[in-house]
């Protein structure tokens, strides 16, 4: 049991989280190399608007768009973070000038460990709820309308219900701070 834990929740998590760290270093040396290091001054735009994408998710979940399914455009949530973290970790660079920003960068890593937490949370959710497919199939639902039960069950399960109480004040902790720092940054391009 503990062995199957590290090997199907631990190590994949670990490898998620080290790998993105790994590839800033790598993309960070790279452009210092190349003398291209100006380019990731800009990556902070087109990071934050594939995390803005991202939150089709929580669009398609709060019924505001209708296409996709609930899996892929989770999947879509959990790319889009990944990528867009990577572009805004190294636009981040390692040189501090301002506070605020590293405020907002280290408010994001703190959104990333805890969503990679909630994908392993919700995986397991499922799991407990595997019987519950059987009742629905009886009930004569069709295996896409399962589907769909099932995924939206999970994320209503009270294991999930407690991750949010914890994910969605960080999430918002990292919105004010990553627009404050945006908003100063137009202001200091007279942007706005
Ligand atoms: C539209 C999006 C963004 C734009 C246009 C932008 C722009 C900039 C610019 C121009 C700088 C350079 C400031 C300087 O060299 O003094 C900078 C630095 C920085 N940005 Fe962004 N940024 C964006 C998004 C983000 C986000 C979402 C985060 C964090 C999650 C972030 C974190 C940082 C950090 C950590 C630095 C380094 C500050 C330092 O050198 O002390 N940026 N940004
Ligand atoms: C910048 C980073 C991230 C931010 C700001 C963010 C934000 C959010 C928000 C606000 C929700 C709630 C959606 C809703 O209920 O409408 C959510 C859910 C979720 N996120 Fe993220 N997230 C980030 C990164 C990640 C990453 C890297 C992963 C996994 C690899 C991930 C996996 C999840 C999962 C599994 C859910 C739960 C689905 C549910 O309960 O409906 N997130 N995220």
């Amino acid at each position: 049991m503990a062995r199957s834990l590290i090997r199907k929740e631990v190590i994949p998590f670990l490898m998620m989280f080290s790998s993105l760290i790994v590839s800033t270093m790598i993309i960070d040396s790279l452009l210092h190399q190349f003398e291209l290091v100006w380019i990731g001054r800009y990556l902070g735009i087109p990071g934050t608007i594939l995390i803005l994408l991202s939150f089709f998710y929580s669009m398609h979940k709060h019924k505001i768009i209708q296409f996709g399914k609930p899996k892929d455009m989770l999947i879509l949530h959990e790319t889009f973070t990944w990528i867009g973290a990577l572009m805004i970790l190294v636009h981040a660079g390692i040189h501090i000038y301002a506070i605020l920003p590293w405020l907002a960068l280290i408010a994001m890593l703190i959104n990333v460990i805890s969503g990679m937490t909630g994908k392993y949370l919700l995986a397991r959710s499922r799991l407990f709820l595997a019987e519950k497919k059987t009742v629905y199939l009886q009930q004569g639902l069709s295996e896409e309308i399962v589907e769909k039960k099932l995924f939206w069950d999970a994320t209503t399960f009270e294991l999930m219900k407690k991750w949010r109480a914890v994910h969605l004040p960080i999430s918002m902790a990292f919105a004010v701070l990553g627009i404050t720092h945006i908003l100063s940054i137009f202001l200091f391009w007279e942007w706005i």
